[in-house]
């Protein structure tokens, strides 16, 4: 049996099938992607078993549902660390060093790309570009960038944000 708690996940859906936005007693596949993030608000993350109960209730196929949440990055299937650190792998980040960045990152927190540290404060993430190649090399944490990086700085920055001294 599940470990996870329904109960937010059957509030959201209660929520939503009293609202217009279900026919027919399914919700309509156009709310998915709202229902999707309210879940993993609610939760941190997209719990696989909170996912089985949203097919069952909508009647939307939980492959369906996998579909979406593979398509958008902005979804997650395992539980995220307190800080989301990305580090770009665009080509404009690549021909500055950017992969010498990403190793550092991985070597300072003990993680590959995709993984969550185990005290769980960072996860660590790859993506394909940031929007501020001017910047590169560049990563970002959370909400904060950090550009024209070297690998030195980062086992200070990441200390930072450890010790609660940035958000
Ligand atoms: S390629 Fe790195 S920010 Fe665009």
């Amino acid at each position: 049996m599940t470990g996870v708690n329904l109960d937010p996940a059957k509030n959201i859906l209660t929520r939503i099938e009293m609202s217009e936005k279900q026919t027919n007693g399914k919700i309509k596949a156009a709310y998915l992607i709202p229902l999707l993030q309210d879940i993993q608000e609610s939760y941190g993350y997209l719990p696989r078993e909170v996912l089985e109960y949203v097919s069952n209730f909508s009647g939307i196929a939980l492959s369906r549902i996998f579909g979406v949440i593979t398509f958008y990055e902005q979804f997650y299937l395992e539980p995220q660390g307190k800080h989301t650190i990305k580090c770009c792998r665009g080509t404009a980040c690549h021909v500055k060093n950017g992969q010498k960045i990403s190793d550092t990152i991985s070597e300072v927190l003990k993680v590959n790309e995709g993984e969550t540290t185990d005290d769980g404060v960072f996860t660590f993430e790859t993506v394909a570009c940031l929007g501020t190649c001017f910047l590169a090399p560049v990563m970002m944490i959370d909400d904060e960038y950090f550009g024209n990086l070297t690998s030195n700085e980062i086992s200070k920055i990441i200390k930072r944000y450890k010790e609660g001294g940035t958000r």
